[in-house]
């Protein structure tokens, strides 16, 4: 029987999950089963390594790979790479990678790499009581979990601090144990929410046997564990410096200019949180496209660097610039929480090549890394929004998806991209060539 709804989808196999989804949602079209296995990989292995990636898994879905070359970041050369849906992206930050490559080069460096998650919890009694038994039971938190966290202390990381926090005047009776980690090469989610949870039931346990505590106050209720996304103390920075005349080098726009609307751009994007989003949307084209290739998770980095960017009440800007003394130095500081160990870095194929080809990074570096085409990926931005506007190249780059879109062949492409070459390319004119070209 047709039906929408189902119980047990999970327990079928990948066949009859596609069975059921064209059964009961595709006009029973079976092409369409042939199409999602289009997609599956040649290499049955392979395949049974990315379904089991995640729940309920039927096909793949690609997005491009590509590779931004010429990245000069302290002294060494990346070809760096990237996995993006949006056309021009890893273009601009090739562009910027070059441009930048014969001025110096990037200079990067992490700032500090901790890590915080908290015990949220409620708790009925005095605040003077509980901050008298969390320090008697302080040193339990940490003597409760050695072996969970005797293997990253190996490796010089491990919990830095344990603090308790009053938010009673946020919510009534709302309190937290506030956990500070370093956990070294990997992204460290799981270790910190483990800790947490022990964390939890040591409160739990110590504040019950607490004899000084009344009946009442013997009682705690965990409201949750979990590690926080904001990582304001996982932060990176990477800056470019230049004589201001050699911006402009081999252009005919004068230099003075282009600082000044530089300048102007970067300002706008600190004091308009409109234009602020739009920026900061850029520097995360080229952020999370190295996240994403590098098995990282895109979107606890960007919640955490929007949280960053509106951390004194406005929403602003990630980059900062300024002249001095006839120096242009533009910059980005940047919360980035990346693993280089764990989670799909040593699983995922494309992933296992991407470290290779970076030449296998420690975390510390692959923030280096990402954050500094954060940084060129706005460069490349402003430059064309303050020059020649961002559609010229943009459209530019999007010919081959208009063309694919219209189903022109591999000739009409090459005629089309050198007819384009000096002409601007819009949506229409293109059409309207391929059409009147096709009736010829
Ligand atoms: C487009 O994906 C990103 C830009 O809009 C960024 C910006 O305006 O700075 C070009």
């Amino acid at each position: 029987m047709n039906s929408k709804i189902i119980k047990g989808f999970s327990k079928k196999n990948k066949e009859e999950k596609i069975d059921w989804i064209i059964e009961n949602y595709l006009d029973n079209d079976t092409s369409q089963k042939e199409f999602l296995k289009s997609y599956w990989h040649q290499n049955p292995k392979t395949q049974k390594l990315h379904d089991e990636f995640i729940e309920n898994t039927i096909s793949n879905f690609y997005i491009p790979f590509g590779i931004a070359p010429n990245f000069k970041i302290n002294d060494k050369i990346y070809c760096v790479p990237m996995a993006i849906e949006e056309s021009s992206v890893v273009a601009a930050s090739a562009k910027s990678a070059s441009f930048w490559l014969n001025r110096g080069g990037f200079k990067a460096y992490v700032i500090s790499m901790i890590k915080i998650g908290h015990v949220h919890f409620a708790w009925y009694g005095e605040y003077e009581k509980l901050r008298v038994a969390f320090e008697k039971i302080k040193s339990t938190f940490y003597s409760d979990t050695d072996n969970l966290t005797s293997n990253m202390q190996k490796r010089g990381g491990g919990i830095l601090n344990i603090e308790l926090i009053n938010k009673s005047d946020l919510e009534p009776n709302y309190y937290q144990l506030m956990a500070k980690f370093d956990t070294k090469d990997s992204m460290g989610a799981n270790f910190i929410n483990s800790l947490l949870e022990e964390f939890a039931k040591t409160l739990k346990r110590e504040l019950a046997n607490d004899n000084s505590l009344t009946e009442k106050e013997q009682e705690v209720q965990i409201i949750m564990c979990i590690l926080s996304n904001y990582t304001p103390e996982c932060i990176v920075r990477s800056e470019v410096s230049c004589k201001v005349e050699e911006l402009t080098e081999g252009t005919n726009m004068s230099a003075d200019l282009f600082v000044e609307k530089f300048k102007q751009a970067v300002h706008i994007a600190q004091i308009e949180p409109y234009r602020a989003t739009t920026h900061n949307k850029g520097i995360y084209n080229g952020i999370d496209s190295v996240v994403i290739a590098t098995g990282n998770d895109f979107r606890a980095v960007e919640a955490s660097g929007h949280t960053y960017a509106a951390r004194d009440g406005q929403y602003r800007s990630l980059t900062h610039v300024k002249v001095e003394n006839g120096i242009f130095t533009f910059w980005i500081e940047v919360p980035m929480a990346l693993g280089t160990v764990g989670g799909l870095t040593k699983l995922h194929p494309m992933v296992k090549f991407a470290y290779k080809l970076l030449g296998n990074p420690n975390a510390e570096e692959l923030m280096e890394i990402t954050a500094t085409v954060g940084l060129a990926q706005n460069f490349g931005a402003l430059r064309s929004l303050v020059t020649t506007g961002i559609q010229k190249g943009h459209m530019k780059m999007h010919l081959l998806n208009i063309l694919n879109q219209l189903g022109a062949t591999d000739e009409e492409k090459i005629f089309f991209v050198d007819r384009f070459k000096t002409e601007t390319v819009t949506h229409k004119a293109v059409v309207d060539l391929f059409n009147e070209l096709r009736k010829k």
